[in-house]
Parts: structure tokens; C-alpha cells; sequence
């Protein structure tokens, strides 16, 4: 092949590539691309009165109340100057379905970096979420936290099925409000181990102060793997919302070599903590027994 051709070609399917990597977010996504000057919430409120009367009741007007740098309406929909001449909807940012949801919750983050600023690396604001699938500005209902719904209803939109297991048997009273789901989970961070049941057992050990010791001897698992390797902690049929049915299959999970004498016991009938009763740790026994 002639070496010229060859570098037109290259060239051409490299700006070919380019202006696929140019068009083709532009045709998924609405372009963005707010410009102008500041003009401050009063003229804003000259065509949008009710967003205006809503936002006056909001913390976020507090907040400019107190330092009078923050742009009000301006600082989530960016600079108006442009849009305020004769309201075209382009020149002015919005959190509407067609925008990027990483675009909505970097206006949020411009202020809230100190909460919030895992949000991208949690599950959620990996699965594409952004602060107002969850949090509304303008409403005269909101709940606390400018939320849409009360914080566990929230979360039951999308996590029916989790939401569900507080119907069992055994479970925590979350119905009742003795406690959320936001007890135990940050919906704005990363779900990290020392958090959920891991090393530290952080959440459950706010109030089960009692299973965290420190004890002398402590159960190995308890240590290692945390709470919910024995407990199912939404919900389950199972006593003491352990995630077997029987005690001493829990056991034997973990404990194949218990001692030769055990393996008389029925796993039905038996349950191992009538013995071992100070099953999550101990300072008399190192087996505990006592
Ligand atoms: C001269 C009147 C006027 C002024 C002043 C004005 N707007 Fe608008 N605005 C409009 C009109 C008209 C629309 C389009 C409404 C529609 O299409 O439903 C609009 C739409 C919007 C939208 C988008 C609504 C949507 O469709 O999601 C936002 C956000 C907005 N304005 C914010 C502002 C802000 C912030 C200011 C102050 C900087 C402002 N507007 C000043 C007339 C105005
Ligand atoms: C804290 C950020 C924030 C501030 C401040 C703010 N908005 Fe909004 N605005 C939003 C969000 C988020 C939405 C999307 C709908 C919602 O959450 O209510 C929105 C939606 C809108 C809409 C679309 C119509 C609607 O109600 O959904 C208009 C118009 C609007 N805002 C105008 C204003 C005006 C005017 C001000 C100032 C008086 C203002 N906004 C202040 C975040 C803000
Ligand atoms: C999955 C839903 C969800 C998303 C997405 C979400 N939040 Fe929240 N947020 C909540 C809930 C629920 C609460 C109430 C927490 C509670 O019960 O104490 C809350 C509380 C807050 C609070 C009050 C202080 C606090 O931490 O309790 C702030 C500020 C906040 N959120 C900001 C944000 C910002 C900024 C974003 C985007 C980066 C965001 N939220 C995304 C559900 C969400
Ligand atoms: C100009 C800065 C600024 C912007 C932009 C901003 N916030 Fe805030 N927000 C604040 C401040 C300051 C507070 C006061 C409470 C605090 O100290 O966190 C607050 C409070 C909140 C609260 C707590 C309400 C409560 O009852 O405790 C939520 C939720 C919240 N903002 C969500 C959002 C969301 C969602 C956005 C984007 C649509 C946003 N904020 C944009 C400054 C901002
Ligand atoms: C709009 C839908 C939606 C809402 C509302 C929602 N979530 Fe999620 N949640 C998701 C998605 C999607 C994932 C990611 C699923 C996955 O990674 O398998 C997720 C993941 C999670 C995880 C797993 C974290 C991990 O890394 O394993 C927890 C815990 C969680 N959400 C709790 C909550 C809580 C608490 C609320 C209420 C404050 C809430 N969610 C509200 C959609 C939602
Ligand atoms: C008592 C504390 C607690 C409460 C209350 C709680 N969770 Fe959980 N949740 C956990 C723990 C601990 C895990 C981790 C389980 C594991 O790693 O085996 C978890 C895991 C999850 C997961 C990811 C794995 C799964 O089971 O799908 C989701 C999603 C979730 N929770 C959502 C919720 C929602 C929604 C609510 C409220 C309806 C809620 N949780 C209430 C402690 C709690
Ligand atoms: C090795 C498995 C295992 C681990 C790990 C474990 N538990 Fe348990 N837990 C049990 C068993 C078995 C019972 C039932 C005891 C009985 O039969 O009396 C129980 C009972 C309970 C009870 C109710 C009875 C009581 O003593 O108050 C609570 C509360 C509890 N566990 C909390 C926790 C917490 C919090 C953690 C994490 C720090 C944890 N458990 C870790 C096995 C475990
Ligand atoms: C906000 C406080 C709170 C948090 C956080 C909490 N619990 Fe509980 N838990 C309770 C209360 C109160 C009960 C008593 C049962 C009820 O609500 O009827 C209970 C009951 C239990 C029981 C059953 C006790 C029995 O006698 O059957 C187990 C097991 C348990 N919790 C484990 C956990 C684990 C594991 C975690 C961490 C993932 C956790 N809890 C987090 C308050 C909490
Ligand atoms: C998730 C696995 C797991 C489960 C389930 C489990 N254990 Fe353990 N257990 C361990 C580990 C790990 C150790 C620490 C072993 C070591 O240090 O060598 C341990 C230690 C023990 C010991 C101390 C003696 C020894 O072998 O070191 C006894 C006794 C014991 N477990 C009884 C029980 C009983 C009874 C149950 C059921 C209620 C149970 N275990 C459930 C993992 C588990
Ligand atoms: C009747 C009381 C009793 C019951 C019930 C019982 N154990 Fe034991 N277990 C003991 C005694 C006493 C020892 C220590 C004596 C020995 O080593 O023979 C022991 C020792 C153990 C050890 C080994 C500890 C070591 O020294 O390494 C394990 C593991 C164990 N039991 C697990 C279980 C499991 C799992 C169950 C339920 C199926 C269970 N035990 C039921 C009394 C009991």
C-alpha cells in the first residue's frame, strides 16, 4: 500500500473516532453549557414566583440570608443573565431527566464537599443516581432532610425486596420507627466493612454495646467476619434472626472438628448455646461456657 494513503487513513478514522467521541454524548445527554452574568433571585422571581415563595422557606435561603457571597437561586441553576431575558430553557441549568446526573450532583457538591463528597464511589452515585433522586428543592411537602418521602419510604422505592424482610418474624422494628434504614446505612457513602457488621461492627454496637466486649476470649467469627455471618439483620423466621433455622447447623457451618462426643447431638433438637452460652465472647471461658 502507497505510505501516504496509509497516513490519510489514519488520520481520517482518527477524526472520525474524534468526532464519535464528540457527537455522540451531545446526541444521549442535553449540552449543558450555561453562560452569562449573575442576576440575583429577585429577578428571577418576577416569572417563577411559586419556585421563589418555596425557596424562601428553604434551609438553602437561610444559609444566603447569612452570607450574602452565596448566589442564591443562581448557585444550583448557574448564571441567569442570559435565560432572565426571555426564559430560553437552554441558557439556564436544570435538573430535568435529559441532564447528566453526574452534572446535577456536582452543583450539590460545590457546597456540600465536607458530607458528601464520597458520593461518586458509593453504590449509589455509581449506579448513576445524583442528589434529586433523593432530595427535592422546591415543594411545599417536603420531609426533613428536603426529602421526597420520609427517609425509609425513600429507600423502599427501590429496595422492595429488603424493605419486605421487616415483615418477618423476627426483625428489627423499622415499621414501628424505632429505627430506619439510614440507622445502619449512609446512602451518600461507600459501603465500607467497619461499617456493615465488619471488623469493628460500628452500627450494631451503637446499641448492642454488651456484644462487642472486650472480652479476654473472644468468638473467633465475631471478630473476623462480624455480626451478620450469624445474623440476618433485616429480617428472617429464625430466633434471635440467626440465618439457619437450627443452632447447631449455624455451628457446624463453621465447626466440623467439635469434639467426638458432639456429634451425638441431633441438629434439630440440640442447640449448642445452652452449653456455650456466652456464645459472642467470654472473660471466664475460653470456650465459653460461662
Ligand atoms: C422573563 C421571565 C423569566 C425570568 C426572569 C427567569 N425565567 Fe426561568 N423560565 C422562564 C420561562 C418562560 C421558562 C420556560 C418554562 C417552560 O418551558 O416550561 C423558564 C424555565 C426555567 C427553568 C427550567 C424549568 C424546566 O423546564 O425544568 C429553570 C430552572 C429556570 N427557568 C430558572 C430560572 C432562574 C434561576 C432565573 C433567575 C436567574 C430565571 N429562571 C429567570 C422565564 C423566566
Ligand atoms: C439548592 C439548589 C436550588 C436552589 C437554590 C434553587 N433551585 Fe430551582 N431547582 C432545583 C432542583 C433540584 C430542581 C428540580 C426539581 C426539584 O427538586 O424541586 C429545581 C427546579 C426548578 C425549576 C423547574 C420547575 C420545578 O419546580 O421543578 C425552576 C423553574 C426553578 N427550579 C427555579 C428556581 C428559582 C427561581 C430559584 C430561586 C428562587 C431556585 N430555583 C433555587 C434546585 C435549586
Ligand atoms: C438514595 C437516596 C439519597 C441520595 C441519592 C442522596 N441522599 Fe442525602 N439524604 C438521604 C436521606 C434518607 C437522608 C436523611 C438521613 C437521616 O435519616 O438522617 C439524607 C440526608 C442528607 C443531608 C442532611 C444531613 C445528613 O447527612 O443527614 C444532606 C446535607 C444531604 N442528604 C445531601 C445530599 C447530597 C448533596 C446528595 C448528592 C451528592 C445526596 N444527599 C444524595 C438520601 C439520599
Ligand atoms: C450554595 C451552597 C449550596 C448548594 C449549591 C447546595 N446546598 Fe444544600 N445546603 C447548604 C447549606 C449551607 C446547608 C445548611 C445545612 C448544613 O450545614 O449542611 C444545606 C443544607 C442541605 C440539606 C439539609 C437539609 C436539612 O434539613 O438538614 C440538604 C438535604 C441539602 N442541602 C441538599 C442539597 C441538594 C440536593 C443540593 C443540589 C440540588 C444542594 N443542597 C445544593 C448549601 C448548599
Ligand atoms: C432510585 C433507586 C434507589 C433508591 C431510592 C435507593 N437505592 Fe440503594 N441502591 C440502588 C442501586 C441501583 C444500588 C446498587 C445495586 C448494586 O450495586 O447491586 C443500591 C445499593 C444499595 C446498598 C448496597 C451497598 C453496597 O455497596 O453493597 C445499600 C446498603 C443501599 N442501596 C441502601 C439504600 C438506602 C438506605 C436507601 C434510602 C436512603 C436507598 N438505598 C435508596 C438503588 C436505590
Ligand atoms: C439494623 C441495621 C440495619 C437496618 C435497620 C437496615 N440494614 Fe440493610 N444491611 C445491614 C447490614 C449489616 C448489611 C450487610 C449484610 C452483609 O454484609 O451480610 C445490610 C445490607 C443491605 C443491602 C445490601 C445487601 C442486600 O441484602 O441486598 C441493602 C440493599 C440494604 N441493606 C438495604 C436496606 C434498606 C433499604 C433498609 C431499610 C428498609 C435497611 N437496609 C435497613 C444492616 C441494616
Ligand atoms: C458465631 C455466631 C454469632 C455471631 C458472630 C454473633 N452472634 Fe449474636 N447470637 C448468636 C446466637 C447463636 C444467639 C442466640 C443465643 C441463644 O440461643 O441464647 C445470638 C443472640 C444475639 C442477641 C439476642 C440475645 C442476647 O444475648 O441479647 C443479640 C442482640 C445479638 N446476638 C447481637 C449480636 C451482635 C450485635 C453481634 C456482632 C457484634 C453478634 N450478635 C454476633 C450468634 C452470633
Ligand atoms: C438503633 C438501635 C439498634 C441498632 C443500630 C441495631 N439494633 Fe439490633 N436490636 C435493637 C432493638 C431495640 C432490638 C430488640 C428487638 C425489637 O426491636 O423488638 C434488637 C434486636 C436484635 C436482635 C434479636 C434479639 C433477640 O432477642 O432476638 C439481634 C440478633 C440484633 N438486634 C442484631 C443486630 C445487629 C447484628 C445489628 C447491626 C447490623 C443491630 N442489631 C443493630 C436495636 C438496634
Ligand atoms: C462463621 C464461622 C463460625 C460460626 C458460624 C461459629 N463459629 Fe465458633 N469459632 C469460629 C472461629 C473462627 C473460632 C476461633 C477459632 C480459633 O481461634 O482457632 C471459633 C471459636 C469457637 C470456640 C472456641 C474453641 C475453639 O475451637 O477455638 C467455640 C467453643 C465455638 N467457636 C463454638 C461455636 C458455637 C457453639 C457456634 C454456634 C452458636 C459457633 N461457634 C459458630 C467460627 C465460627
Ligand atoms: C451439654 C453441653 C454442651 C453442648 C450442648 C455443646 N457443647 Fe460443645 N463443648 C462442651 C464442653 C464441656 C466442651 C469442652 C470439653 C471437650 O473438649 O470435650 C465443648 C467443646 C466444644 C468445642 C471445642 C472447643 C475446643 O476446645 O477446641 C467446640 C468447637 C464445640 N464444643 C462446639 C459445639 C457445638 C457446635 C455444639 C452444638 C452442636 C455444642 N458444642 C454443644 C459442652 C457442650
Amino acid at each position: 500500500m502507497n505510505k501516504n494513503n496509509l497516513i490519510v487513513g489514519i488520520f481520517a478514522s482518527v477524526f472520525l473516532f474524534l468526532i464519535i467521541l464528540l457527537v455522540i454524548p451531545s446526541l444521549i445527554a442535553k449540552e449543558v453549557d450555561v453562560q452569562g452574568e449573575y442576576v440575583g433571585s429577585e429577578t428571577c422571581m418576577e416569572c417563577h414566583e411559586e419556585q421563589y415563595k418555596n425557596y424562601k422557606m428553604s434551609i438553602h435561603y437561610l444559609t444566603e440570608k447569612k452570607n450574602l457571597k452565596i448566589k442564591g437561586c443562581e448557585a444550583c441553576h448557574g448564571p441567569g443573565s442570559i435565560h432572565a431575558e426571555d426564559g430560553v430553557v437552554e441558557a439556564i441549568f436544570t435538573f430535568d431527566a435529559a441532564t447528566l446526573a453526574a452534572d446535577k450532583t456536582e452543583k450539590c457538591l460545590n457546597c456540600h464537599t465536607r458530607s458528601n463528597s464520597r458520593f461518586f464511589a458509593s453504590s449509589h452515585g455509581k449506579s448513576s443516581m445524583d442528589c434529586t433522586t433523593c432530595h427535592v428543592e422546591h415543594s411545599e411537602q417536603t420531609k426533613p432532610s428536603l426529602l421526597k418521602t420520609s427517609s425509609t419510604k425513600s429507600c423502599s422505592m427501590c429496595h422492595e425486596d429488603v424493605f419486605s424482610l421487616f415483615q418477618l418474624n423476627e426483625r428489627h422494628r423499622l415499621q414501628e420507627g424505632i429505627l430506619s434504614c439510614t440507622t445502619c446505612h449512609n446512602p451518600h457513602e461507600p459501603a465500607i466493612r467497619e461499617r456493615l457488621g465488619g471488623f469493628k461492627h460500628e452500627s450494631c454496637l451503637k446499641c448492642h454495646m454488651d456484644k462487642g466486649g472486650p472480652y479476654l476470649y473472644e468468638h473467633g467469627s465475631s471478630r473476623i467476619e462480624g455480626c451478620t455471618v450469624c445474623h440476618e439483620v433485616h429480617g428472617t423466621p429464625n430466633r434471635h434472626m440467626l440465618t439457619h433455622q437450627s443452632t447447631s447447623d449455624l455451628c457446624f457451618s463453621c465447626h466440623a472438628g467439635a469434639p467426638a462426643w458432639h456429634s451425638r447431638f441431633d441438629s434439630h433438637t440440640t442447640n449448642c448455646t445452652v452449653c456455650h452460652s456466652t456464645i459472642h465472647g467470654s472473660n471466664l471461658s475460653k470456650i465459653f461456657l460461662k
